[in-house]
């Protein structure tokens, strides 16, 4: 029996020994895949040569074959362009098959049930929420990819890409790359104050798989695990997945309030934090309130998740020394990303991992997924150690200096008593408050119609309604050029005057 490769391994076979003819078994095959939908209309169709060379038979039955799926309609040709698959369905709903994926249906149904949860059970922002896809003025997480040296970073992509190593070819080590890990424990050792040897630093897609990676190994179902309020939702979003049970506690000027954490729950199994830089109300951790986490997490045995996603960039001080560096237990997972630094597709992140437990978050990830992928980690190697790094940040530091001291002038010039800046000393947007209690949601909706990116603060409450939750607004600055920020802000104003 041959099958047809072609371009796309067609789903086709022929048995020269069977009793139907070539030319019906080639026509059975491709009209079955057409009605499965398994064949697209659109799409191509491989010549008559290439398929007859693939399956080894003669010409003669395709072209057979092919005139009779022409003539009832199954193909279509286009002169000059090839065969294609006719469009035999213009509605979804004309679907001859049961749709792919109605099994869940079959299933008993408390199985059901919970899976038909999940979404709503994880439910944070919604994919459909404007500022989730805007991008310009005040969009978050978006950083000035105008400045990046691109230049740079496609020839290192060239030199990696032309010679590739075999080995850089094959199954790489599940912790990653060591010289991109040793550029990094050098880069956290002297920069972040992080307590590190390269053994213990594992190369990952992003923060959310360090995340997901600290969740699976630390917490089972139903562990206790402190969360900033407000805090992170795609934290939150890792947390609930695995199943926790999330202790809000609330974050003041200082940080999170370890004391009101040891009231709500003393025996947390882990706390989550972001103590460089909170996010979203963008204060730091103060020395005493980090201290008094360790001293918490020492006593009990708890975990803290330190998050320090982008405190490269501060503005009113020298950098502030991570949570990790004070730790003298080895309680503290530390996790840091390429996200905001360089971009954020790139999805390359690290974390830090006590040794105690180095070997149970190496076998977690490989059942995970392997390994990372080799090419992103060389190519970040070389940009590191060959200095480009070090020069962007420097360079990105100044730049967002520039948009931010922009932001916080238009801010006081135009919208005081309106809004009042609770945070923004670092990384890429500053927190504001409404003066006035609104419904910082309906604000957000309206004002994506005039193209202005406003990220709600309140859904980052636990409970967004309630007493506690400020209504305001996370306003990025990373992507929007200085001049064009004081406009921004007056569109901002005026829409607020109107509402
Ligand atoms: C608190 C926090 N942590 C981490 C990240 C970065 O996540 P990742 O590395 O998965 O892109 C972000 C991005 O917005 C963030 O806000």
């Amino acid at each position: 029996m041959r099958t047809a490769p072609g371009a796309f391994s067609l789903p086709l076979s022929v048995d020269r020994r069977s009793a139907s003819p070539l030319h019906r078994q080639v026509y059975d095959g491709f009209r079955a895949a057409i009605l499965a939908r398994a064949l697209r209309s659109g799409q191509r169709i491989p010549s008559t040569r290439a398929l007859a060379a693939d399956l080894g038979i003669s010409r003669i039955p395709v072209l057979h074959a092919y005139a009779q799926l022409l003539a009832e309609g199954y193909f279509e040709s286009r002169r000059g362009s090839g065969t294609f698959v006719s469009n035999l369905f213009p509605s979804a709903g004309a679907r001859p098959h049961q749709a792919y994926g109605s099994r869940i249906r079959t299933l008993p149904s408390p199985a059901r049930r919970r899976i038909a949860r999940l979404a709503r059970d994880l439910a944070g922002p919604a994919k459909r929420d404007p500022w989730m896809r805007g991008q310009g003025a005040f969009s978050i997480g978006q950083p000035a990819l105008d400045a990046f040296p691109l230049r740079a970073w496609s020839s290192l992509i060239a030199r990696h890409c032309r010679n590739p190593l075999a080995r850089s070819l094959l199954y790489g080590d599940a912790m990653g790359f060591k010289g991109l890990r040793a550029a990094i424990a050098a880069y956290l050792r002297t920069s972040r104050g992080v307590r590190c040897e390269t053994d213990q630093v594992m190369i990952v897609s992003g923060s959310q798989q360090a995340l997901d990676l600290s969740a699976r190994v630390l917490l089972d179902p139903s562990s206790a695990v402190w969360m900033e309020e407000p805090g992170y939702w795609l934290a939150q979003r890792v947390l609930r997945a695995a199943g926790c049970r999330l202790v809000p506690v609330p974050v003041s000027a200082e940080g999170l309030d370890v004391a009101a954490g040891i009231l709500r729950c003393p025996n947390a199994r882990a706390a989550f934090v972001t103590p460089s830089h909170q996010y979203p109300l963008g204060v730091t951790m103060s020395a005493s309130r980090r201290l008094h986490l360790l001293g918490w997490a020492h006593r009990t045995g708890a975990w803290i998740v330190e998050d320090d996603y982008d405190s490269e960039y501060r503005y009113e001080s020298r950098p502030v020394a991570s949570l990790q560096g004070l730790d003298d237990a080895s309680c503290v997972i530390y996790i840091g990303t390429f996200s905001k630094v360089l971009f954020p597709s790139l999805r390359v992140g690290y974390v830090v991992i006590p040794p105690a437990l180095l070997d149970s978050f190496l076998a977690m990830r490989q059942a995970m997924d392997v390994a990372p992928p080799h090419f992103s980690q060389a190519v970040l190697a070389d940009f590191i150690t060959e200095g480009h790094f070090a020069r962007h940040i420097r360079r990105m530091r100044m730049l967002y200096a520039e948009r931010r001291e922009a932001l916080v002038a238009a801010l006081a010039r135009e919208a005081a008593g309106t809004l009042r800046v609770i945070g923004g000393e670092a990384g890429m947007y500053v927190t504001v408050a409404l003066e006035r209690r609104r419904d910082d949601v309906q604000i957000a909706r309206r004002a994506a119609r005039d193209g202005l990116w406003l990220w709600p603060l309140s859904p980052a409450y636990h409970d967004p309604h309630g007493k506690a939750a400020q209504h305001g607004f996370i306003l990025g600055f990373g992507s929007t050029p200085t001049s064009r920020i004081p406009d921004a802000v007056r569109r901002l104003r005026a829409l607020l005057t109107r509402e």
